[in-house]
């Protein structure tokens, strides 16, 4: 272990984020009721120009009037170059900042732009004399922001978690899809000809380096990797698939653009019985070792060690984390 020690950010349930745009009020309600764990207003890409100032009053009424019960709250504002971007700052943290919780940074693509937000909200909350700390959500979406997702990781005290904006990505990158997340037939890897002379296509995951890219850097500097939009609401499993992917790759939990994902992403994100179960057993098992001097054992006929029960312990103490909640 690095003498380095990696600072957590706070420990916030974050399975499942919903986006809402400002301008649909009237959804507000029924994802304030949701089973979701952070809810995004979204003043950016989901609201049209002529719609902003609206969104921001929108936004603002319902975070002081709704009861958003213990969900996290969070407003996703508009680019930094933008010219809505610093009204949606000093409107929203002026008049809300006792509720909300998070600032989603979208597009971010320097360690510069952080400070930026990081200042003038820092400013407000000290004009207002909040005793409660705003943190920031940074969308990692653009090729600059991959290429500096390090720095930005870094680059602030009210970091708690980067996520991986894949329609903007592959907008930024010029990669040849318009599809939202998910896979494409084009990335593909197709096998040599068999004796009969088939051949087999395996699709692969074309996201793969990208967020592998960003849960690094996030993990390394104590934040929460979360996966973004899914775009095709209707396909449960697909977006399973792509849940299952991230998690995998140590994401914490993928956003729902459409309250149906809710559900989905909560399952997919919290370990099953089953996961507990079996990292409750390493637990034990490894605590016997070590009363009988051992530093290895074998568990159902593979070897566990140490670093067993350093995962174990992550799968444990994610699990108390869902049901204190
Ligand atoms: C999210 O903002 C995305 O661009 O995917
Ligand atoms: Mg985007």
């Amino acid at each position: 272990m690095s003498f380095h020690t990696v600072e957590q950010a706070p420990g916030r349930l974050n399975r499942s984020e919903l986006a809402i745009p400002g301008s649909q009020p009237q959804m507000f309600e029924k994802a304030a009721k949701s089973d979701v764990d952070v809810i995004f207003l979204d003043l950016e890409d989901a609201v049209a120009p002529d719609e902003k100032d609206q969104a921001r009053k929108n936004i603002i009424e319902a975070l002081n009037d709704i009861d958003w019960g213990n969900k996290s709250m969070s407003v996703r504002i508009n680019g930094l170059d933008t010219h809505y971007m610093y009204r949606d700052v000093v409107d929203v943290v002026e008049q809300t900042g006792e509720r909300l919780d998070l600032i989603m940074v979208p597009k971010v693509g320097t360690a510069a732009d952080v400070y930026a937000v990081d200042m003038l909200v820092t400013q407000i909350e000290d004009a207002k004399g909040y005793k409660k700390r705003i943190g920031f959500e940074h969308i990692i979406e653009t090729a600059l922001g991959m290429q500096n997702v390090s720095e930005i990781a870094a680059a602030s005290k009210r970091n708690e978690s980067l996520h991986f904006g894949v329609a903007d990505y592959a907008a930024s990158t010029r990669a040849r899809t318009t599809i939202i997340g998910g896979v494409n037939p084009d990335y593909s890897v197709l096998t040599d000809p068999a004796a009969d002379g088939s051949r087999d296509v395996h699709w692969g995951d074309m996201w793969h380096y990208a967020l592998a890219r960003m849960v690094v850097a996030a993990r390394a500097n104590g934040l929460r990797p979360i996966d973004g939009p899914f775009g095709d609401f209707q396909d449960k499993e697909g977006y399973k698939a792509a849940a299952k992917r991230a998690a995998v790759l140590g994401c914490e939990g993928k956003w729902a653009i459409h309250p149906s994902q809710i559900e989905l992403a909560n399952e997919v994100m919290s370990p099953s019985d089953a996961e507990i179960t079996k990292a409750h057993r390493i637990l034990e098992a490894m605590a016997e070792a070590e009363a009988a001097g051992k530093g290895a054992v074998s568990l159902d006929g593979r070897l566990i060690d140490y670093a067993s029960i350093r995962q174990a312990e992550v799968l444990v103490e994610k699990a108390e984390q869902i049901a204190g909640n």
